[in-house]
């Protein structure tokens, strides 16, 4: 216990003197574990089991209200929980954000679902003597007390990738390792989650590089670029709107930051100008990173406080015309889940010009992507464009990972006919808790008939073979231009192997231009790329669609790398579609 309480301050001196917390070392599997008594949610003291012959393993594993990946991973580790909890394995929960609120507590205890205590760590205590450094990070210890493995829960998650499935249950494998007398094959693991922001606060920056403060400088940079997304009710997974939120995540701003994977974007900016997209300034970038890594600074709070950020509108396309909703989905706690193809009547009596749609998920945890396509009544099915007919081929309007609403320029508008139907494609995902799903279309209807009809075209590639381990295994697609077009949207379509997308134009004159290139593609975010101004491509212009797949095992998200891959509809198939939105000249 002294030893522990040395060692606690030790961390503490470390965090407040240096920038890089070098704290004692983090316990190594083989050696025994001694934590301090701590409180539970509830009040109640927690401390080791220590002698009690009923416990065979105890598993402390770290989650938090707003990480991603604990939030995806929670209900796998709930289930194990209560499975292993039967055979004498005590499981604690621990959230190690001193910043969590009540609010978010509870939650978050109820999706434990009194499959262990909850515990907040408020002080740090066990994070500190653990030495735990990201969410998600588990522990298992055996019955003796001493440490087995540590790591990750399982090998689905990565910041910003995502298998389909799991292959290796790392906690699950230590378990039963413990639970037979033996020391696990793999007693350590790099966690995967949300770096923990260390209540203790290094040092302000010594002068020249000057006192960076949240509401002067961080807050503005915030709200330009982040809080879009990170506020209650949109995509983000955790808000940015105070002092008290940036200052909970600061870690995790830090990192992202400094990896550039927020704000998302993708394409290369060599190449096009894109109306949508997101990106920090150099300066802007300096500032969130030396403040996220330093000292944290409030700063004086503003003379008239910011106007408050604006709640997130139910919908960003403005009061929709018309509303349909799929009938009820059920979607199983776990498994592969075939693509459900669910037909709603539009109930239109009149011919209606569409200039904007948004899709609401029912079930945010499982929809994982929808694309939306026309039907036409029988007696119009030859008016109907091919294009926008055939699966695959080009859809109406889509909600896809990280996007906004469908919306379409002035004078442009999408076709809905009298008596058509909408059929929508339902990817869902299973996140180990049975749901329902009733996903909804607003769609706002032009005034008057505009000038021009948007069609979508996929330009896409069915003949995919691509072989176990290939790291860059190309294939083109091809579309002929046959006459004049404005294009006024692309949305590049791979699954997890998908690696990069080029949209190449060639000219009639031979001459090849890049419209866009993403050089890292990111199933996570099947972004769609506005051009600043719509493209002009003249008929006899040929559109390449250039797609790179990585199938080998450094792709973290690939389902598995041993396999040859085909084109096929669900995730760990392939699929490679350039679609393009345009308009006829
Ligand atoms: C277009 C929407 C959007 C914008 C803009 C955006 N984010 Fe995010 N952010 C997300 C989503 C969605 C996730 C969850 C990703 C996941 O589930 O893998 C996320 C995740 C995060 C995380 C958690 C760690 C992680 O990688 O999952 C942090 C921290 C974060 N964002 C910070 C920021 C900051 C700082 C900015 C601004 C500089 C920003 N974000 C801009 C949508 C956005």
């Amino acid at each position: 216990m002294k030893s522990l309480l040395a060692s606690a301050i030790a961390v503490f001196l470390c965090a407040v003197f240096t920038q890089n917390q070098t704290a004692p070392v983090a316990p190594k599997p083989g050696s025994a574990v001694e934590l301090p008594p701590v409180k539970s949610l509830d009040s109640t003291v927690v401390a080791l089991p220590k002698g009690d012959p009923s416990v065979k393993g105890v598993a402390i594993c770290f989650t938090a209200a707003h990480c991603p990946i604990a939030t995806a991973q929670l209900p796998a580790l709930v289930a194990l929980a209560r499975q292993y909890s039967e055979q004498g394995v005590r499981f604690y929960f621990v959230d190690p954000n001193v910043k969590e609120t009540t609010a978010d507590l509870k939650e978050l205890e109820a999706r434990v679902h009194g499959a262990g205590p909850l515990i907040h760590d408020t002080e740090q205590l066990w994070t500190r003597a653990l030495k735990v450094s990201r969410t998600t990070e588990a522990l298992v210890i055996d019955g003796s007390g001493v440490l087995r493995y540590r790591g990750a829960f399982d090998d689905q998650f990565a910041l910003g990738t995502r298998k389909p499935e799991p292959q290796r249950h790392y906690v699950k494998e230590a378990l039963v390792a413990v639970l037979a007398g033996k020391a696990p094959a793999l007693p350590e693991t790099e966690p995967k989650g949300c770096l923990i922001t260390p209540a203790a606060r290094p040092a302000a920056p010594v002068p020249p590089s000057g006192e960076v403060h949240y509401h002067e400088h961080v807050a503005p940079v915030l709200r330009k670029h982040c809080v879009e997304c990170h506020r209650p009710g949109e995509i983000g997974p955790l808000p940015l709107l105070s002092y008290d939120d940036a200052d909970a995540a600061a870690a995790m701003i830090a990192e992202v930051v400094e990896q550039r994977r927020m704000p998302p974007w993708h394409a290369n900016p060599q190449f096009g100008s894109w109306k949508n997209a997101r990106g920090l300034s150099e300066e802007e970038r300096s500032t969130l990173i030396r403040w996220a890594s330093g000292a944290r600074s409030e700063g004086p709070k503003p003379a008239k406080p910011a106007d408050p950020a604006p709640a997130a509108p139910l919908w960003h396309i403005g009061a929709p015309d018309l509303v349909l909703t799929i009938p009820k989905q059920r979607i199983p706690a776990t498994g592969k889940i075939d693509y459900h193809y669910v037909e709603v009547p539009t109930g239109l009596t009149e011919d209606r010009w569409v200039t904007a749609a948004e899709v609401h998920a029912g079930a945010r945890e499982v929809v994982h992507h929808a694309l939306i396509f026309v039907v036409y009544p029988k007696d119009r099915r030859h008016e109907q464009p091919p294009i926008d007919g055939g699966l695959n081929g080009g859809f109406f309007a889509s909600l896809v990972p990280g996007e906004r609403p469908n919306e379409w320029p002035a004078g442009t508008g999408k076709l809905l006919p009298a008596g058509s139907a909408l059929l929508f494609q339902m990817h869902y995902t299973a996140d180990g808790t049975a749901r329902e799903d009733a996903t909804q279309i607003g769609l706002v209807f032009a005034k008057e008939p505009p000038a021009r009809r948007v069609v979508n075209r996929g330009i896409h590639q069915r003949k995919l073979n691509i072989p176990p381990g290939a790291s860059a295994a190309r294939f083109e697609a091809r579309w002929k231009v046959s006459r004049d077009v404005e294009i006024l949207a692309f949305l590049p379509h791979m699954h997890y192997r998908g690696k990069s997308f080029r949209y190449v134009l060639e000219h009639p004159d031979g001459r090849e231009e890049t419209l866009l290139d993403v050089p890292r593609y990111d199933f996570g975010w099947q972004a769609t790329y506005i051009p600043e101004k719509p493209l002009q491509v003249s008929g006899g212009s040929t559109m390449r669609c250039i797609a790179e797949f990585d199938n080998s095992a450094a792709n973290l998200a690939n389902p598995n790398p041993k396999a040859t891959v085909r084109w096929g509809e669900q995730s760990w198939d392939e699929m490679m579609i350039g679609y393009v939105d345009y308009v006829e000249k």
